[in-house]
This record gives C-alpha cells, structure tokens and sequence, in this order.
C-alpha cells in the first residue's frame, strides 16, 4: 500500500517536473521572438488561506489584519482548486498566510488537493505544529512543508519574529518530523543584518537536522507583503525596524554570499540557485544596483495568486485581475486586465523580484533533489 503511494508521488512530481521544464523552455523561446505573447496556463498557485496571524513579525505586518468572516471557506476552496485543476490539469499548489493552520480546516483542503493530484506546500510558523498534526499532515499526502526559522540564536529569531519561544517551536516540530517518509522539510530564511552572520550556520543546521532544504529569502519592505481588503485595496504598512536597518553589515555580505555558493557547491541543502544567490549578494550591498533592477521580473507567464477574499493576481502588488466566486480561473487568466497587468509587470522596476516565490529559475539540481526524495520509503 505504502509503496504504491510513494509511486504516486514520484509521477506526480515527475509530470509536474517536466511540465517546469518545458514551460520554461517555451517562455523563453516565446520571450526572445514574441515579447507580448499570451501565456497558455499558469505553473504555480498559490492561495493565502488568511491573513491573520498568532505571530508580530516586525517584517511582516499580517498580524495587525482582524479575523474576517468574508474570507473563503471550506467548500469555496475546494471549488476554487476543482476548477483549478480542471483546467490546468497537475499544479504545483502553495498556501501561505498569515498563518495558514490558524484555519481548523487546512487539513481538509491539503487532503482534498493531495486527492486530486496536487503537489502541494504549505508555509508555516510551525507554532500550531503539535505531534498529533504532524502525524495527520504526513498522512495527508502533503509533500512539502516550510517552517520560518532566521537565527540558530534562539533570542534572535524569537526577536525577529516578535514571538518569546517561537525558536523551541520551529525545533519541535523539526524533530518531530524526523521520520516523516517522503514529505519535505525545509526552513525559509529571511536575511537581514540581524542574522547575516549565521546565514551559514544555518544551512549547516539544515545539513545536520536532515532537513531537505534550507530557503534564502531577502529582506523586502513590509509592503511586499501586503494586506488587502475584500474589495481589493490595501493596507498602508510602516516600512518595519529591520528593513530600515538592512545596509548595516554590507562589509559582511561578499563574504558570507561566498560561503554559501560555495557550501552550495559542496552539497549542503541549499534550495537557492547560484544565481539566485548571486543577485541576492548585490541587493544586499545596493538596493539599487542597476543589474538587479533591469532583472526581468518573470511572474507575468506563471503566478496565479488567490487571496484570502477570491482576489486573483499575477503580481501580489498588483490590482486584482478578477474573483473566483463568481469568475472561471481561465477567463481571469485571459482577461484583458490580466494583459494589461502583463504588461506592467514587464516594465515594473520594483526589488521583489528577489523575493523566492518571485525570482523564477530553472534550477535541474533543485528539481532533482525533490525528485529523488519522491522516491524515498519512509523508514
Ligand atoms: C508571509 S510568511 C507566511 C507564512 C508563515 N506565516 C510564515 O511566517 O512562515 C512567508 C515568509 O515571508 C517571510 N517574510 C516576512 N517578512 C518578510 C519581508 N519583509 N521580506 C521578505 N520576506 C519576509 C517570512 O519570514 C516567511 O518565511
Ligand atoms: S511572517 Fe508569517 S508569522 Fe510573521 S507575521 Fe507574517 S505571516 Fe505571521
Ligand atoms: S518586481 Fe515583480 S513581483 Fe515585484 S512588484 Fe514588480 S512585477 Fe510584482
């Protein structure tokens, strides 16, 4: 029984591996010889459940959102996803918050999405992780999961996360998910002056708590990470203590991006390209290093953003291209002010393009990885 369903999983991550592959080839060809071309599906949705959240990230401001009754349910997600795949077939699919299990009913839409052939990830704060739900989301088939962790120093990441004992909390569910079969594990990093010095230190926690990965993710103003309302208009968000302090230590970034291209090198889990490592290095040292401006910001073929109301986006900055309680993901996707927002995206000059979910790379080695542990038994 078992087996057959790890057999599953290695199909399921083989399709959508060469669908990668084959979208990105296309893009680029399209790109080079049509730049106003109409992209056939996107590769990868991502739902943010909710914006509220039990943390005070002084990077993050989601927390100051209410609970809000107008966001979506149950059965208004499952709908969502049902149409979803009925269009565009297998999908890489992402729920992010806020804090995604603050929701009683996150299990039930992992559940249903594994059912229907979606690979699926979730990013947490792990604080709501006890073993009881580790154990029910190893066996809802979820494949990925991502914990925050910015410091090996516990005072640090309980600082920068505005939460005393958030630390233990990521550490726990880190091992309690030790023997967690072919699900991945890994830790998203959010680099600031803060923990520049220990970025390395990190991702030889990562190696030595048998993680699968460890994520970089830089430092952006709080208004990266906006709050939108049901209709659509954001949030005005203070830019946040750590961002202001992010050019503190730049004497420090060559070398420490250097370690890590180099630990990368080595086979450390580091689930960053090269490349992605590399523009990280010159964002760090100059927010407005030209070279990382003139970077074309890859979403507009690929992202397909619901937000907690039904909101659709290609870029999460950006105005709604439509709403799936009453629209069908295709006539969104094909609208005319998803074109237009393809286009703004093109001429958009904006840094979050570095932001992980953002800066779109074909990275073999990365695909491979989670390729081979598809494979794995659990032990
Ligand atoms: C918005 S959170 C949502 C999921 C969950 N609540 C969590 O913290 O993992 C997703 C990721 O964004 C990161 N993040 C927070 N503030 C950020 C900022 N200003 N710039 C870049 N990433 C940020 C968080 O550390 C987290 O890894
Ligand atoms: S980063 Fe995550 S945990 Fe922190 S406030 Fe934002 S949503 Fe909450
Ligand atoms: S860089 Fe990309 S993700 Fe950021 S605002 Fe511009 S288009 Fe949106």
């Amino acid at each position: 029984m078992k087996e057959k369903k790890y057999d599953k999983r290695f199909v399921k991550r083989l399709k959508l591996g060469s669908r990668y592959v084959g979208k990105y080839l296309l893009d680029d060809m399209f790109e080079a010889f049509n730049s106003g071309h109409s992209p056939l599906k996107p590769l990868d949705v991502v739902i943010e459940r909710t914006y509220s959240c039990n943390l005070r990230c002084q990077t993050c401001f989601r927390w100051t959102s209410s609970p809000n009754e107008e966001e979506l349910g149950l059965e208004e997600w499952t709908s969502v996803i049902e149409r979803l795949k009925n269009w565009i077939g297998t999908f890489s699919l992402s729920i992010t918050g806020g804090e995604p299990f603050l929701k009683s009913d996150m299990l039930d839409i992992i559940k249903y999405a594994t059912g229907q052939g979606i690979t699926t990830s979730v990013s947490s704060n792990g604080s709501l992780i006890d073993q009881t739900l580790a154990d029910k989301l190893v066996a809802s088939g979820l494949d990925a999961l991502a914990l925050s962790l910015n410091s090996v120093t516990p005072e640090i990441h309980d600082e920068t996360r505005g939460c005393e004992g958030n630390f233990n909390d990521v550490m726990r569910v880190i091992r309690i998910l030790g023997d967690r079969g072919n699900m991945w594990l890994s830790i998203g990093t959010t680099v600031m002056s803060e923990n520049l010095g220990e970025l390395a230190a990190l991702a030889e926690l990562a190696k030595e708590m048998r993680l699968d990965g460890i994520t970089f993710q830089p430092l952006m103003e709080t208004s990266s990470l906006p709050i939108f309302d049901v209709k659509g208009q954001s949030k005005k968000l203070p830019d946040g203590k750590y961002y202001k302090g992010l050019w503190k230590n730049i004497e420090l970034v060559d070398g420490v991006f250097a370690k890590l291209i180099s630990m990368k090198l080595e086979g450390y889990p580091i689930n960053n390209s090269i490349r992605h490592l590399e523009y990280m290095r010159r964002y760090l040292k100059d927010p407005n290093d030209p070279g990382v401006c003139k970077l074309p910001c890859k979403i507009g073929s690929k992202n397909f953003l619901v937000d907690p109301f039904g909101n659709v986006r290609i870029c999460s900055l950006m105005e709604p291209i439509g709403n799936l309680r009453n629209e069908l993901p295709a006539d969104v996707w094909n609208s005319e002010k998803a074109r237009r927002q393809r286009r703004d995206i093109d001429r958009c000059g904006k840094k979050c393009r570095l932001l992980t979910c953002t800066f779109k790379d074909l990275d073999f080695s990365f695909k491979l990885r989670k390729l081979r542990k598809s494979l794995q038994v659990a032990g």
